[in-house]
């Protein structure tokens, strides 16, 4: 039996990425995945691909820092399905920056993105998530909301951030069977990190502080949200997982 046997799951940032892979794994172990992502037809596509192997897959263009997106995602799975099984709150993005000189503009488009969208999401699917009557939440943190590195304090403020929600709501879902955990993965390569992970010196000294001795792969992390998404996390709530290779255990 596929682990997500008849699920309904949401991946938010979809369309590339973590949340790509993800939304990929989920499929292929039975889920009813929707796709969502600012980048619409990157989701369409995505949700195409899935389509072709005979996989179930919806796609939406949803940005989460606009509530009417959100809103208008929930109804759609509520005419369509009446319950949500697993929500993956991956979509984020980084604006790396000298804090000293961050603009005002910058810091809300952080925000706005990385904490109220998490925070929307959460909130506007707990409905369906009740429905559902077992559920697991996921939210993407980072190994940067523990660790500090120049120009990602603010990014890592963000993320911090998203540790403290997943306790609390872990404690204030638990009524209702919503278990709430979080993801930290260390570098991955994907989009986000591509640019920084080019430069030969600085992507020497992140091996060299990571004991498995490579980078991610979305793959890896999308395995991790599969632990929490699965029953085999039954009895898990609250928990951060670290999807770094070692990194935040080195001193
Ligand atoms: P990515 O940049 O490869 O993919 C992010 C996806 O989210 C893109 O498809 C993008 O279009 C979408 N997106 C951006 N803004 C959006 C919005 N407002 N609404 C909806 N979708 C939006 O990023 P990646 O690496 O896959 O990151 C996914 C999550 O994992 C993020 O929350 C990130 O902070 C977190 N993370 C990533 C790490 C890494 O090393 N790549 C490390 C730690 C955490």
């Amino acid at each position: 039996m596929p682990r997500l046997h008849d699920k309904i799951a949401l991946i938010t940032g979809s369309a590339a990425g973590i949340g790509l892979a993800t939304a990929q794994l989920f499929a292929a172990e039975g889920a009813h995945v929707y796709i969502t992502d600012v980048d619409g037809a990157g989701a369409e596509k995505a949700a195409a691909e899935l389509a072709a192997k005979g996989l179930k897959a919806t796609a939406m263009t949803v940005d989460v820092s606009r509530g009417q997106d959100v809103n208008a995602l929930m109804r759609a799975i509520e005419q369509q399905h009446r319950r949500l099984d697993v929500v993956v709150n991956n979509a984020g993005i980084n604006i790396r920056t000298d804090f000293r000189n961050m603009s005002d503009a910058d810091w809300t488009k952080l925000r706005e993105v990385n904490l109220d969208g998490i925070i929307r999401v959460a909130r506007d699917a707990f409905p369906l998530m009740k429905a559902s009557g077992r559920a697991s939440l996921i939210n993407l943190a980072s190994i940067m909301g523990h660790r500090g590195m120049r120009t990602l304090a603010a990014y890592g403020a963000t993320k911090g951030a998203i540790s403290a929600l997943t306790r609390g709501l872990a404690v204030e879902y638990a009524p209702y069977n919503i278990r709430v955990n979080a993801l930290a993965p260390g570098f991955i390569e994907t989009a986000l990190t591509e640019r920084v992970l080019r430069v030969k010196a600085f992507s020497d000294a992140l091996l060299s502080q990571t004991p498995l001795g490579r980078f991610g792969t979305s793959e890896d992390v999308a395995q991790a949200a599969l632990f929490f998404a699965s029953d085999e996390s039954a009895f898990i709530t609250g928990a951060e997982l670290a999807v770094d290779g070692g990194m935040q255990a080195t001193l």
